[in-house]
């Protein structure tokens, strides 16, 4: 099955980080493994205002338009906006395209996070091969159960705020919504385990959930 959920809230089963609080931008893997970018190739790191901060990243839909969440693109002008495709190492190779246009979703709601989509058009195409290609996005939430691998380059570790130059991946169950802290909405998806210490952490805001072939998008 190919496809990309677009789900979005992710919760955070790291103990020292209820999901929702007031501040939080994003979300880290800990627990996870190096990836490469062959594995993972529809990932990309968004960068905001050319500095060397990455904040959010984003997953290819095609080969001008990428899904991210929608608060990593309020407040920002295209033109703020690079994203860089290819590449498994943190703000590193790859290639580097600018944006044309940004789309939050018109419903996106910043105080409960719901609706958490957006849309960045790139403003020249990627070019598809081995370490750069699009996911789908899925039409229905996956499962209870289903194993999901969500990947970005947030911390390792959500006690440490040491961002690790290699992609992680980690691979977590879905869980009920109801084992999902803060507040959770249709629009939204829970994957973790809260006794293994296994989940996304902060920093990995707008990247990737993936099951199989197909990409459930997480805040
Ligand atoms: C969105 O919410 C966050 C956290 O509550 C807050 O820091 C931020 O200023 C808000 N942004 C906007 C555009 O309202
Ligand atoms: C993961 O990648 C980092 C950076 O390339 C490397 O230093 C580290 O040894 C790798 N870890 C494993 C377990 O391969
Ligand atoms: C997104 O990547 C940036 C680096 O590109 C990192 O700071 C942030 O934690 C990552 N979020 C994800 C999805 O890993
Ligand atoms: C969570 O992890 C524990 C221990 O690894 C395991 O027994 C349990 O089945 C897992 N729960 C889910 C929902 O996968």
């Amino acid at each position: 099955m190919l496809g990309v959920i677009i789900c979005v809230a992710f919760a955070s089963f790291t103990s020292a980080f209820p999901y929702h609080q007031p501040g939080l931008e994003s979300v880290r893997i800990s627990g996870g493994s190096n990836a490469t970018i062959r594995e993972i190739p529809y990932i990309v790191q968004m960068n905001q205002d050319y500095t060397d901060i990455s904040d959010c990243n984003a997953s290819i839909l095609s080969r001008l338009w990428l899904v991210t969440a929608a608060h990593c693109l309020v407040g920002l002008l295209a033109s703020d906006v690079t994203i860089r495709a290819g590449t498994d190492k943190f703000m590193k190779d790859g290639v580097v395209i600018g944006a044309s246009n940004l789309y939050v979703h018109p419903n996106f709601n910043n105080d409960t996070l719901d609706y958490d989509i957006g849309l960045i058009k790139l403003a020249s195409p990627l070019t598809f091969g081995p370490n750069i290609a699009p996911i789908s996005l899925a039409g229905a939430k996956p499962a209870i159960g289903t194993s999901a691998v969500v990947s970005g380059w947030g911390d390792l570790n959500a006690f440490s705020h040491k961002a690790p130059e290699q992609l992680q991946k980690v691979t977590l169950p879905v869980v009920a919504d109801s084992q999902c802290p803060g507040v959770h909405t249709e629009r939204m998806l829970c994957a973790g385990n809260s006794s293994d210490y296994k989940s996304p952490c902060y920093g990995d805001s707008g990247g990737p959930l993936a099951v199989g072939n197909t990409l459930d998008f997480f805040k």
